[in-house]
């Protein structure tokens, strides 16, 4: 017979996202609407250890839907990758011990990969999990959407749709950073939408050749074109330098911007609280309904749940389509 889950635990974990505080109101009032009781972990696996847990009820998520961060804080805890891996299961297992102290038995871990991997060695300690995929970076292979993905991508548009006017006025080539610690979908996105000449993406390294940039530089100045817009994901760095190699070997004016956390905060758009409050809601089905080491993801328009081993295993290409597209688009002809 399925475990009756009383009382469900929720921590957000990793780097934060827009679109968490709408995740945890979502399972909160979900779970409280079910009779299922609430309990808020503070800064993730490190408040979990640190035995840092607030009660939640509909008050407190009250007032969170549009804020960006997260009101739960977070953190990355370094106990969990020890790299002695006894002491390392020392700690998940003394975390699991806590949590069930708190009659935590159902625990919803939103955050990215890494978050996951450690919400699957909890429940290997008799505590129900479920994992929400919490990131800007749009980097977990299960799933076609990470909860912050579109403000990220957003505030990266609005900031190459601003560059794009100084850069123009002054006849000047802008490079710009984008975050994306191992993944290209931001550059890819804002690249593309952001009409930029050239998208430089880590899983792609020939994209970052310079003697190739630079042909597409003077090709696109050759037909007339005033301004340049490169955008560099984070993973393949180097943007300062970048800027400097173009200015001093064609001539160019060229200044780098590199974003930053910038695109971790404010509002969540309506698309990140819409995946935030759909998944929150179907993490807490799947605990009621006795589900455990289980993720939320969404696949081909549909919400869908994966094991977390299986979800973990998983490979996706970057959008090359969309890289491609912006290729047979970014010159003039
Ligand atoms: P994200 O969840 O965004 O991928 P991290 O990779 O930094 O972020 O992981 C967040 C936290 O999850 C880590 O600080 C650690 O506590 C935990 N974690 C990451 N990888 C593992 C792992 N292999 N085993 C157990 N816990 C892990
Ligand atoms: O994983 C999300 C992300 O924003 C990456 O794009 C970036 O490399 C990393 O987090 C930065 O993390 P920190 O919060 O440690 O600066």
């Amino acid at each position: 017979m399925a475990k009756e889950i009383k009382t469900i635990g929720v921590l957000t974990s990793g780097g934060d996202a827009q679109g968490m505080n709408a995740a945890i109101r979502a399972v909160t009032r979900c779970a409280l609407n079910k009779g299922i009781k609430v309990k808020g972990i503070v800064r993730g696996y490190s408040g979990l250890l640190d035995n840092d847990i607030i009660d939640m009820d509909a008050v407190t998520v009250g007032n969170i839907i549009h804020k960006g961060g997260t009101m739960l804080y977070t953190a990355r805890c370094p106990e969990f990758i020890d790299p002695d891996p006894a002491k390392a299961e020392a700690a998940i297992k003394r975390a699991a011990n806590i949590a069930k102290a708190h009659g935590i038995d159902g625990l919803v871990v939103i955050g990215g990969d890494g978050s996951w991997k450690g919400a699957q060695k909890i429940s290997k300690h008799g505590i129900n999990v479920v994992g929400l995929p919490g990131t800007i970076d749009l980097d977990i292979a299960c799933t076609d959407y990470t909860i912050g993905f579109d403000s990220a991508v957003s505030i990266a548009l609005e900031a190459i749709v601003r560059l794009r006017d100084t850069s123009n006025s002054h006849e000047r080539c802008s490079v710009i950073e984008v975050m994306g610690r191992h993944c290209g979908e931001i550059a890819i996105w804002a690249g593309l939408t952001g009409g930029a000449d050239a998208i430089l993406i880590p899983e792609k390294p020939e994209t970052a050749d310079f003697d190739n940039i630079v042909r597409i530089i003077m090709e696109n100045r050759a037909r007339g074109k005033k301004d340049n817009i490169i955008v560099v994901s984070e993973g393949v760095g180097g943007s300062v330098e970048l800027a400097k190699r173009i200015q001093n070997e064609i001539g160019i004016e060229a200044r780098a911007t590199i974003l930053g956390h910038v695109q971790r905060g404010g509002m969540p758009t309506a698309t990140d609280v819409k995946h935030a409050s759909m998944m929150g809601t179907y993490a807490v089905d799947l605990l009621a309904s006795g589900a455990n080491n289980r993720v939320v993801a969404y696949k081909n328009g549909q919400y869908v749940d994966y094991d977390i081993d299986e979800a973990l295993a998983m490979k996706r290409p970057p959008s090359f389509d969309m890289v491609e597209c912006n290729r047979s688009i970014s010159t003039y002809r």
